[in-house]
């Protein structure tokens, strides 16, 4: 169920690597309050966190595309957005009681973050590397 940060997931700069682990705790942090029964308050305060840092971590890369003119920039910014989308229509969903979080929800996020590591976020090594970011 925990996921944990592998080495082949890194991209060689130490802040980047450091809000992907970060990611991932919160992500596993929601798995355990959900099998510990947590009350609803509690998931919908942790999802909310990770929403919150989904935006903070996004706009951390986005930032060095800009900064770096990253070719892959458009393709990349629309894949955050389509999580950032999704979070804040499960957000709104849980509020209206229309949806409770469940471990297929955190299966998800964790299908897609994984993805998003390995697939689109290695595609930017190179270009931080020859702009000397690490
Ligand atoms: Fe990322
Ligand atoms: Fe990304």
């Amino acid at each position: 169920m925990a996921i944990t940060f592998k080495e082949e997931h890194s991209v060689g700069v130490k802040e980047i690597d450091d809000q992907h682990k970060q990611f991932i705790a919160i992500l596993n942090e929601l798995a355990d309050a959900i099998d510990n029964n947590k009350t609803k308050e509690t998931l919908a305060h942790i999802f909310d966190e990770l929403g919150s840092y989904a935006e903070f971590h996004f706009a951390t890369e986005e930032k060095y595309f800009d900064m770096f003119s990253y070719d892959g920039a458009e393709e990349h910014k629309a894949k955050h957005q389509e999580l950032k989308e999704k979070i804040a229509d499960l957000k709104s969903k849980m509020a209206d009681n229309q949806v409770s979080l469940s471990f297929e929800l955190i299966d998800f996020m964790e299908d897609w973050l994984i993805d998003h590591l390995a697939n689109m976020d290695q595609k930017y090594v190179q270009c931080f590397k020859e702009h000397g970011l690490s």
